[in-house]
């Protein structure tokens, strides 16, 4: 059976782990896979702005030995001009592979469910699957052992990095608090499924209102924009909902002497998080850019079932 990685949850807590370890191995040694080797190649889409996302997967697929192909979504006119079932056939036909960032879930479910080849979310309006198990490993870089530790994700709960997070976190065994206004916290389907994982990894997920109290002697503070791609024409209104959610240096004060901060970029500095913060020593986001590169190689590897690059223990 085709294996996809489109939902946090997609990786079983045993198969999180197993992933994180290959990536913290390939970090170090990152030319000693050769999964891609033929070269094999990967269609990469992007349908919503990217930095990060392309330039990893683009690095990491040639570290790997294959061969990045963008495929320009607009051209193709993915869901118009085609149905995204027969784009995913004619993909499946030509790459080892397809990655693709999106707005709809339920578009990427098609493309998995007709692709015929691993598909890997790139990001979409409901989860940041790549992004959390970049943010799992500067975790573990870090902290060592996942299981135990408590993050807070101060912010937009609702958006797609709040909803990963949820669900990640729950896979690694973390206490998760989410704090956001009213409005804007996850939905009720994406808290109850995080907490039906942690009935198993022992993982906790509590969300409120009060950032000071999600921040109290946490081990990790998380944020993200308050102004999702796509959410652009909610701009004003969300600067105005979120404006008490800024992680500022005395919300960090609250938190665990040696937290640190984990942010996805990109950043606006005043807004989500101040320059302080983001800039200053407890701040890991460049580190946690950089894994992309090695987390995404790592899931490339294991979905294609070429996993025997060895494990580093952390
Ligand atoms: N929540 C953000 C993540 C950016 C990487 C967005 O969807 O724009």
């Amino acid at each position: 059976m085709t294996r996809h990685f489109l939902r946090d949850d997609d990786l079983s807590p045993a198969e999180q782990h197993e992933v994180l370890s290959l990536a913290a191995s390939l970090k170090q040694a990152p030319y000693d896979s050769h999964s891609l080797a033929g070269p094999r190649t990967v269609a990469t889409i992007y349908d919503k702005p990217t930095l990060r996302t392309q330039a990893s997967f683009a690095a990491g697929i040639a570290e790997l030995g294959g061969h990045p192909m963008m495929v320009d979504g607009s051209l193709a006119g993915i869901g118009k001009r085609e149905s995204v079932a027969d784009v995913a056939r004619v993909l499946g036909r030509q790459a080892a592979l397809i990655v693709w960032r999106t707005y709809a879930q339920s578009a990427l479910d098609e493309m998995a469910e007709h692709a015929g080849v691993p598909v890997i979310n790139a990001l979409t309006d409901e989860f940041h699957p790549c992004q959390l198990l970049a943010d799992l490993l500067t975790i573990r870089e870090r902290k060592g052992e996942l299981t135990g530790l408590t993050v807070a994700f101060v912010g937009d709960g609702a958006c797609n990095m709040g909803n990963s997070w949820l669900l990640a976190g729950a896979t690694a065994g973390l206490h998760v608090r989410i704090a956001a206004p009213e409005g804007h916290q996850p939905e009720e389907q994406y808290v109850a499924r995080a907490r039906e994982i942690g009935d198993r990894t022992g993982a906790t997920v509590d969300v409120m209102t009060d950032p000071k109290a999600a921040v109290d002697g946490a081990d990790v503070v998380v944020t993200d924009t308050w102004v999702s791609m796509g959410k652009e024409e909610e701009a004003a209104e969300r600067l105005a909902a979120f404006s008490d959610y800024t992680v500022t240096a005395d919300l960090m004060g609250l938190a665990a002497p040696e937290a640190i901060v984990l942010h996805c970029l990109p950043a606006y500095r005043g807004k989500e998080i101040d320059s302080d913060v983001l800039d200053g020593p407890q701040s890991v986001v460049w580190d946690e850019a950089e894994n992309r590169r090695h987390v995404q190689k790592a899931i490339i590897t294991w979905l294609l079932g070429d996993t025997d690059t060895g494990e580093v223990p952390l």
